[in-house]
């Protein structure tokens, strides 16, 4: 007796295909499972046989064997639980195997036989949706897996008995639904934050280029309160890039009940977080923190309390888009493109800076701080601004906060000016946060009134290579925020206006 069931092992965020053979045959009795099953899968073994004895179906006292072929791949999760366990049922002759062939099978069993949730529903349907099958998986995972395709059959069941039923058609499992999306009204609005212009304006500019922001502040002057704001400005994400976003949560398991969202995501992982946390790995080698953020914002609150060798691991990530994770035998990478926004206080004590305000340790307070950010993180931060402590006129005057839709708008028609541009040179690259030094240099020529400035900076302060193509790109995007082709002098003073603070964290 030999029966066999497509499945899926996760490598990033493809799901390849996977066979499950299972063999019934003589010889002594024995149930084993060969094909680089790790802990997890082998423990498989034990849920498969409680389940079908709860679900009133004992094994046949022969020697089972179970393949999961290719025999070279790492199997990971507890998703093989249930293609074990129905292809052990047609092997067994209770579900005939030419139904059985047209799904991918995915699900872990609980002893008593109910089907419990997996990670991965999504990406498991879409690569189903692939090969020309359906989905069989647990209830709970029914409404996620029905994102991939109207024209996915999708068998969402509770228990194996259920299953059973439908191929023996006594029930038939309805096809579950695509949950609602998440809907953008949930989103904290910039209108809530009073006075604050400048940080406001900075933070409309990071959305509207992509830029890296870095914002130093006394407590309570609404740092936190600004960086929550910015998913609210930055435009929906595009089908591609929703895909990717989803897919990365549904591996993770973050993707709560099924539900889909176009809003950017927003991760902001403690300062206490380990390495694993923000770049991946871990036992499953799960996605981190910088991938959970793909294609949105990672906001890195309290910078400097963050373990400096962990925040140095986050580089390569951000660097390359790709957060790489090695394990014993094979690597897997995860996408993680991310927008930074960091916030830190000014020295230990919160308050350097404030009138008023006399660090105990004097200016070591915020030297040695400060320096616990390395120069080459502080180095990929487009813009660093000061976020003072809020006037108290502008706590009691309600009068002038604009809502976030409002501005989310100006950044949808820099954003969609720049696309444009990158368009039509051949480029796939969205924003000027993005385009390399070369690039940028071609796209954000100064005019002359903007040269002759930047020639008096030089001479007076200098700056590195790094520091000037940043001020092009910033400025760049300032033009795009006033529909203007040409970047102009006015353009480039309020550039490098957003990099005092950087020349003073360098000092
Ligand atoms: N500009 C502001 N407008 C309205 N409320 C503010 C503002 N700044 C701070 N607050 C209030 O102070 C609290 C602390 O702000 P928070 O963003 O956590 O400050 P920070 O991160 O800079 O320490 C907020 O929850 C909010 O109630
Ligand atoms: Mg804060």
């Amino acid at each position: 007796m030999f029966s066999r069931i497509t499945t899926v092992a996760f490598q990033g965020i493809d799901a390849v295909p996977v066979d499950v053979q299972v063999q019934i045959g003589p010889g002594s009795v024995q149930f084993s499972i060969v094909g680089l099953p790790s802990k997890a899968v082998a423990e498989s073994r034990e849920r498969v046989r409680s389940a079908l004895l709860s679900s009133g179906l004992a094994l046949p006292a022969k020697r089972v064997t179970i393949n999961l072929a290719p025999a070279d791949l790492p199997k990971e999760g507890s998703h093989y639980d249930l293609p074990i366990a129905l292809g052990l049922m047609s092997a067994m002759g209770l579900i005939p195997p030419e139904e059985l062939a047209e799904y991918v099978v995915i699900g872990e069993l609980s002893l008593d036989g109910r089907i419990c949730p997996v990670n991965g529903a999504l990406p498991a349907a879409i690569s189903a949706n692939g090969m020309g099958k359906g989905l069989i998986c647990p209830s709970q995972c029914g409404s996620e897996a029905a994102w991939a395709g109207n024209d996915i059959a999708v068998l969402a069941a509770g228990n194996l008995i259920e299953l059973s039923n439908h191929f023996k058609g006594n029930q038939v499992l309805a096809a579950p639904r695509p949950s609602a999306p998440v809907s953008r009204k949930s989103l904290p609005d910039l209108s809530e934050i009073r006075g604050q212009e400048s940080a406001k304006r900075t933070l409309e500019i990071a959305a509207a280029g992509g830029h890296n922001l870095l914002m130093v502040g006394p407590p309570g002057s609404g740092k936190s309160m600004l960086a929550k704001r910015l998913p609210s400005l930055l435009p929906p994400l595009e089908p591609k890039e929703l895909l990717e976003v989803s897919m990365i949560a549904s591996i993770a398991g973050e993707l709560k009940e099924g539900q889909l969202s176009d809003i950017r995501p927003f991760r902001s992982p403690h300062h206490s977080a380990s390495m694993p946390a923000l770049v991946g790995g871990g036992i499953s080698a799960k996605p981190g923190e910088v991938s959970l953020a793909h294609n949105g914002v990672l906001f890195l609150d309290e910078l400097p309390e963050f373990n400096p060798q962990v925040l140095d691991s986050l580089r390569q990530p951000i660097e390359s888009g790709e957060a790489t994770i090695v394990r014993a035998n094979h690597r897997v990478s995860y996408p993680s493109q991310v927008q930074i926004i960091a916030a830190m206080n000014p020295c230990r004590c919160g308050y350097a800076g404030e009138p008023g305000h006399t660090c105990r340790r004097g200016d070591r307070c915020s030297a040695d701080y400060q320096a616990r950010v390395s120069g080459p993180f502080l180095d990929r931060i487009d813009l660093q601004i000061d976020v003072p402590a809020v006037a108290a006129q502008d706590l009691i005057d309600t009068t002038h906060n604009e809502p976030s839709a409002v501005v989310a708008e100006r950044v949808r028609a820099a954003r969609k000016r720049q696309k444009a541009r990158f368009k039509a040179l051949g480029l796939s690259i969205l924003t000027n946060a993005q385009a390399g030094a070369q690039l940028i240099e071609s796209i954000a020529e100064p005019d002359a009134e903007g040269k002759k400035l930047l020639y008096a900076v030089a001479e007076k302060k200098g700056f590195s290579a790094r520091g000037y193509h940043r001020i092009l790109k910033v400025a760049r995007t300032l033009a795009d925020l006033e529909d203007c082709e040409s970047v102009h002098r006015n353009h480039l003073a309020e550039a490098l206006s957003y990099r005092q603070g950087a020349e003073l964290l360098m000092a």
